[in-house]
């Protein structure tokens, strides 16, 4: 018997594991996406996109479609997903297990200032005008219109539109990697004082972090939303250690 996988997906490491999955005759995966990115990056699987209407939709989906296992690659930000999925796993009597990488931590050197929310962050601003880099998603902007004083540079993947209405933005929309040395130009380029960002983990937006840490610039980390307490592993080569001991899986055939 195959296991049939459901991906629910939205980073890197999703679609990493989806590569290492795609070829192996053992699994048929489906690969999920929420649909917030316009122009999403080609997945090596079958991708269906949209939500599932809840706990209880996405329950219905995996039994509908006969599932045995369901991953949750998703943003460690992206809670409200992982709560579902949660639900969903026990309601439709299918193992769950995540893949979450671990949060930075603070390294000598960095000048962190730790929030529980993007409203928290703008309140750390302060009142005093500042040059501020914000590397967050594009619909978590909105509280920054409380702080016109700032002057921002914005990136997003997708455009924001509408633009926010403040007086001094620039809008960059770029997808990462973003490596080490650019990050270091840009905030040098445009004299950055303050930067606003997630504790996503991982390496491909770690560039930020530590080209701020060279320059002595301040971070506002926004911390992680609390995740349900679910089986999980940080590296897709331990999520596919754990795929090789998934209850009913055949043996890998002989080579
Ligand atoms: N939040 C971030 O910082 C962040 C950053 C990078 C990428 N992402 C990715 O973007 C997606 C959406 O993030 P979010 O913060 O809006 O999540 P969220 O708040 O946890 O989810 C909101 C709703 O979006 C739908 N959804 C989310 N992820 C889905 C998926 N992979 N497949 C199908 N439906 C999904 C679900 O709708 P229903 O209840 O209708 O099923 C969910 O209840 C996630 O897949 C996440 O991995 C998020």
């Amino acid at each position: 018997m195959k296991h049939s996988i459901l991906i629910l997906g939205g980073t890197a490491e999703a679609r990493a594991l989806a590569g290492r999955l795609a070829d192996d005759p053992r699994f048929a995966v489906e690969f999920s996406l929420a649909g917030r990115t316009r122009v999403p990056v080609e997945q090596p699987v079958p991708v269906r996109v949209g939500g599932f209407g809840g706990a209880e939709g996405l329950a219905d989906y995996l039994r509908q479609k006969a599932f045995t296992v369901l991953i949750d690659a998703t943003h460690p930000y992206a809670a409200q997903i992982s709560r579902n999925a949660a639900a969903a796993s026990t309601r439709a009597a299918i193992p769950l297990v995540a893949l979450r990488r671990s949060p930075w931590q603070p390294q000598p050197g960095d000048r962190w200032i730790e929030v529980d929310s993007v409203g928290d962050a703008v309140g750390v601003l302060g009142g005093k005008p500042r040059k501020i880099f914000l590397t967050l998603g594009r619909q978590e902007l909105l509280p920054f219109e409380a702080a016109p004083q700032h002057r921002y540079l914005i990136r997003s993947v997708d455009p924001v539109d509408p633009p926010l209405n403040i007086p001094s933005a620039i809008y960059l929309t770029s997808r990462g990697p973003f490596a080490e040395a650019d990050e270091m130009q840009l905030l040098k380029e445009h004299d950055i004082e303050v930067i606003v960002a997630k504790n996503s983990g991982g390496p491909a937006s770690y560039g930020k972090i530590a080209a701020a840490r060279a320059l002595g610039i301040q971070i506002v980390i926004v911390r992680r939303p609390d995740l349900p307490d679910v089986p999980s592993v940080q590296t897709i080569d331990e999520m596919l250690a754990w795929l090789d001991h998934a209850p009913s899986l055949p043996d890998p055939p002989l080579k």
